[in-house]
């Protein structure tokens, strides 16, 4: 069992003004919610865009679909990318030009095709043949960017791997065809995975993404773009280098393979520019033992895996932990959700230090949390409704 003196300092995480004024405004709600500080959003929006002037950003909406955060990156200016036609119709709510919205999801019906492409989609992902079919006879004209299996999925902590993309071979292919078919084979996108800490695996995909557009050049069908996706990195316990570090390495790897040549570039970040914004404010409803003479104990907050904490499952997502009392900090808590379900566990095996004598009734406040944890929320499991969101800007 490992003892320490000083519990977590929040301000390695936010700055004294942003963390007094979240601290203040949690003050104000019943627990458990979500409070998300639109300013880190803008200082993250605005960090991107200065690390890479040639890219455009397609905000991954999934990340969180929250109205306030929509309106905050429209008027940034802002691309998103959707994954499904409710979020596109998020996005047209708010008056955003269809031109600016991009369908990332290779996995779609035919009839959700149609209905993007009658409400003014022009920019498709795909990774197979069907889809291809199906764009070309539902979107027909579209330009395409076919997404390629990415490596690295290990050193993510969120990996995306396996279930999207295709071979570049494959991907040639079906560039090809798509040209056959009038679609506009526009180029390729990659995802190395979510909170990826190996910088490296964006530089295998741009070589292969290279290899590609040097392949359909020598077939007459020139490719003008890339997608790099998101992967880039959120502050949680197992910390990861700069932004600032992420941005040279992938500039230096673009001109290794392009030159002074650079395809269209896009981002969709979804993490890096929301999950510092947020703060899940959680309550302990009990803290028990399971025998008279068990090490551990059993910490049970009033959210879980199913109103907020999915990340955690496999203990992926590491959240920092703060609580207010003080003293010392043990790792002698196995912390869990409220549900009757046993598979909400959040950590188990991986020991987030708390105080010793924490309390039914105190907060616990998890940092980092403002990304895929309001939009994972069940509708209602075990009656417990969706996590509250709250909205603030320090
Ligand atoms: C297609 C696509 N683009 C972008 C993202 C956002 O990735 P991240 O949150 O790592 O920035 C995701 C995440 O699942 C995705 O599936």
């Amino acid at each position: 069992m490992t003892i320490m003196n000083t519990r977590l300092d929040p301000l390695e995480y936010y700055t004294e003004k942003d963390w007094s004024a979240m601290m203040a405004e949690a003050k104000k709600y019943e627990t458990p919610f979500l409070l998300v500080n639109l300013g880190i959003i803008r200082q993250r929006y605005q960090q991107l865009k200065e690390l890479f002037p040639y890219a455009v950003v397609h905000y991954a909406v999934k990340a969180n679909p929250s109205q306030p955060v929509l309106e905050l990156l429209q008027g940034l200016g802002s691309n998103f990318d959707v994954a499904s036609i409710n979020e596109l119709d998020s996005l047209l709510a708010l008056g955003v030009l269809p031109d600016r919205i991009s369908y990332g999801n290779t996995i779609k019906k035919r009839a959700h095709v149609e209905y993007a492409y009658a409400k003014g989609i022009r920019l498709f992902a795909s990774d197979s043949e069907v889809d291809i079919r199906n764009l070309a006879s539902a979107a027909p004209g579209s330009g395409i960017f076919l997404r390629i299996l990415a490596e690295h999925s290990s050193t993510a902590d969120w990996p995306l791997s396996k279930k999207f993309g295709c071979h570049p071979d494959m991907a040639i292919d079906l560039l090809m065809l798509a040209n056959k078919l009038g679609l506009k084979a526009k180029g390729v996108s990659f995802h190395v995975g979510s909170q990826q800490r190996e910088i490296g695996a964006w530089d295998s995909s741009i070589s292969r993404a290279k290899y590609i557009f040097d392949y359909l050049e020598a077939e007459k069908i020139p490719l003008s773009l890339i997608n790099m996706g998101g992967g880039f990195p959120a502050s949680y316990i197992s910390r990861t280098p700069e932004m600032s570090t992420y941005a040279s390495e992938l500039n230096r790897y673009l001109s290794e393979d392009f030159g002074e040549n650079l395809p269209h570039i896009i981002l969709e970040p979804g993490r890096s520019l929301v999950a510092d914004a947020g703060i899940l404010v959680t309550e302990v409803v009990l803290i028990s033992k399971k025998s008279s003479f068990g090490v551990d104990t059993w910490l049970y907050t009033d959210a879980g895996k199913f109103n907020g904490l999915m990340e955690t499952m496999e203990e992926s997502i590491k959240y920092p932990l703060f609580c207010e009392s003080a003293g010392r900090l043990v790792e002698d808590f196995i912390i869990a959700g409220p549900t009757c379900d046993s598979q909400d566990i959040m950590y188990e095996t991986f020991r987030n230090p708390l105080p010793r004598h924490i309390d039914i009734g105190d907060r616990i406040y998890w940092l980092t949390a403002g990304a895929y944890t309001s939009s994972y929320s069940s509708v209602g499991f075990n009656g417990f409704p969706p996590i509250a969101s709250h909205f603030m800007e320090s």
